[in-house]
This record gives structure tokens, sequence and C-alpha cells, in this order.
């Protein structure tokens, strides 16, 4: 039985229990100019809080590793090294609060250059949008047409990819997770469906599957040894004739070779698909990466309850858990599973917090001094 409150050591990164911010986007950098893909005081605040919440590991949302590759002109970046200051400011405030900071480096392939999914569509000419570029010039459903990549583009790509992660390190980042899902670039090769190449990059296992595993090598290579490495993938298209889970296994067990450490299993996103949505519906494809590739997962989706969550760890199925909405809903969620399973003294709030969850079911305290009061004015 692992406790979701047990710290986890990976490399020479010591998380101090299970629980990991999953990426998400906040779509709120500039979209142009010198500030274009910094963070801004809302990532700031935004991942801070969730690092005082109590979330052992923080990661970024995607974060561009070539501004074509942003899903949105608003999306955070790290192509430059003008942008590493803004980073390490995250990274200081989320290491502070006890928390490991980590970022989701990636690239949006075809899924470039749209709006914020409150806006909808594609990014107009007059909102900086560009043409995308992909594995193959086959559009995703309702977005624009890509450029089907030269042999240049992907090695320029797997160095921007690598860059990125030497920024990552000098910014202050302790986790790296390349992002190998959700329809976004990596995915896109690694998927039949969209990518239809005939060259050394696409067509069998080993062609789709190469820019992956030259990814991984080219960013381990300037990461320390005592870094961890993270890969997220969708561990099935949920479409015949897609990527699989099986392939998701195959390969899981070639990039652990290459130095990967914990793999955050998703799925879908590639293509609309009749996806069995429900509560750890992803967690059978965690537990299948784990059994088949001995390697270290992180289980993401659906995952609401602390209960749920520990069950997860009981059960074998996972080593991490990774929230999303749940944490957007409560950045608390990890002191307040603390509270519900009974585990107050297994995560401590900052200090700063202390008086509100060291209380909890006590005395009422005087507002001003840590004294218990004996009536309530
Ligand atoms: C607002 C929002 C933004 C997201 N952005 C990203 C992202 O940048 N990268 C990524 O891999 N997944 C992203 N996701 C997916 C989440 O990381 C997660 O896999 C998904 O929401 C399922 O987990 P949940 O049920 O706990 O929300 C996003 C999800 C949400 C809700």
């Amino acid at each position: 039985m692992t406790d979701l409150f047990s710290p986890i050591t990976l490399r020479g990164v010591t998380i101090r229990n299970r629980i990991g911010v999953a990426p998400m986007c906040q779509y709120c950098c500039a979209p142009a100019g010198a500030d274009a893909g910094k963070p801004t005081d809302w990532h700031l605040a935004h991942l801070h809080a969730r690092a005082i919440g109590g979330a052992g590991l923080v990661v970024t949302e995607a974060t561009a590793v070539t501004p074509e590759g942003r899903i949105s002109p608003q999306d955070l970046g790290l192509w430059d090294d003008a942008q590493i200051p803004a980073h390490t400011r995250l990274t200081r405030a989320i290491a502070s609060a006890g928390a490991v900071p980590g970022t989701q480096i990636a690239h949006a392939g075809r899924k470039a250059s749209t709006n914020a999914p409150w806006l909808g569509g594609v990014a107009g000419d007059d909102a900086h949008g560009w043409t995308p570029i992909a594995p193959s010039a086959i559009a995703a459903p309702g977005l624009r047409e890509p450029r089907a990549m030269t042999e240049e583009d992907i090695l320029s790509t797997i160095a921007a990819f690598a860059a990125t992660a030497k920024r990552a390190v000098a910014a202050g980042y302790r986790f790296i997770e390349l992002h190998a899902a959700h329809g976004y670039l990596l995915h896109q090769f690694l998927s039949p469906l969209s990518n239809q190449r005939n060259d050394r990059w696409g067509g069998d296992f080993e062609g789709r599957t190469r820019i992956v595993l030259e990814s991984v090598k080219a960013v381990r290579a300037v990461m320390p040894d005592d870094m961890p490495l993270g890969i997220r993938f969708s561990h099935t298209d949920w479409l015949e004739g897609g990527w699989t889970t099986e392939e998701t296994v195959q390969l899981s067990r070639l990039v652990k070779a290459l130095g990967v450490d914990l793999i955050d299993v998703s799925s879908g996103a590639l293509l609309p698909a009749p996806i069995p949505v429900g509560p750890g519906y992803q967690v059978p494809g965690a537990a299948a990466v784990r059994n088949g590739a001995d390697v270290a997962v992180a289980a993401v989706g659906m995952i609401t309850e602390p209960q749920q969550a520990q069950d997860i760890l009981n059960e074998g199925h996972a080593d991490m858990i990774f929230l999303a909405r749940a944490l957007l809903r409560d950045p608390y969620w990890p002191l307040h599973a603390a509270t519900a399973l009974g585990r107050v003294e297994a995560l401590k709030a900052p200090a700063q917090y202390d008086r509100a969850w060291s209380s909890l079911g006590k005395l009422p305290v005087d507002l001003e001094s840590a004294e218990p009061l004996t009536a309530v004015a």
C-alpha cells in the first residue's frame, strides 16, 4: 500500500507526497512583443496557491518550445533566454511553499494558433495567428490546415525541445515533462491517423516513434543526472486505426531505457472519439503502462475524491495522482484530503496558514493570538 501522503523520490528529487498539479493552460500571456510567453502575475498566484495548498509537484501549463508551437498566442513559452527570469520567479514561489516546480514542454503542431477556449476557433491574423506545422498536411477538425514538416523542421524542433529544457533547468524547474499527448505535435507523429509520412519519421512503429525517442534523448542530454524527466502520453486514441495502449506500453519501455522516470498517462484528444469518460477512466491505461513497462506512472483524469486517489495507489495502479479540475476548484484539495482521510499529521500547511488547519475541530482561537479562547464572544 502506498500512502497518498508518502514522499516519492525520482532520481535526486524527493516530492513530499503523491499529489501533482496536472498541466493546465491559462491562456493569459501577452500574445506578442517582449512579454510574449512570459509568465504573468496570474501564473504566479495560480501556481503558488496550489503549492500552498499542499500538492507535492506543481507542473506549469504546456510551455511552448517555439512561438509557432503555442496552442494559442497567449500560451506560456520558454523559447528564449529572455523568458528565463519570469520563470525563475515562478519556480522560487512554488519551491518556497514546499512543492517541486515542474514544467511541461510542448509543441502544438497542427493544433497551434487557436484562440483561448472561451473565445473558440482559430486565431485570426489580427490576433497574431500563423500557419501551423505538422507531420502531414492534414487539418484537425475546424482548425487551420498545417504545412507538412520538412526534415529540417523536424530536426530543429527536436533541438528546440532540448534548448527549452536547458532553459527550464536554468530557471529552477526540478522536473520536466515532455508533452506527447492530447493530439499535439509529438502525439501527431505517433498516431497513424495524423502521420501519413513515408520517410523515416512515419510509417511503422519505429518511424512514428522516432521523433519522441530523439526528443527524449536530446532533452535528457541537457538535464542534470539528478533531475527527473517525465513524459505524457495519450495511451490510446480510442479510435480504430489509431495509436494504441499496446504501443504506449512498448514506447514506455523504450523511453524508460533512455532515462524517463515518470509516465503521465492520459488519453485521446487527437480527434473526436467515443471516450468512456467517467471516474478514473484512464487509470487502466496507467496500470497497463506501470505493469507492462515497469516504470513509475501518474494516473490522471476524473480523479476527484481523496479515497479514490488512495485506492488507486493501494491497488498498485499508479505511483502518483495528478489532478487538474479538482485543484482548480479547490487549491487546498491536498490539505482537505489529509483531513478527510484522517491524516492531518501527514501534511502540514505552511506556517502562515497553520492556524486555519491545526485548529480544525478544535476550540476557536483569538483572532490575533494563537491562544484558545475559553468562551466565544
Ligand atoms: C483548464 C485546463 C487546461 C489544461 N491544459 C493542459 C495542458 O496545458 N497540458 C496538458 O497536458 N493537459 C492539459 N489539460 C488536461 C489536464 O492536465 C488533465 O489531464 C485533464 O483535465 C483531466 O484531469 P481532471 O479530470 O483532473 O481535470 C488541461 C485541463 C484543463 C481543465
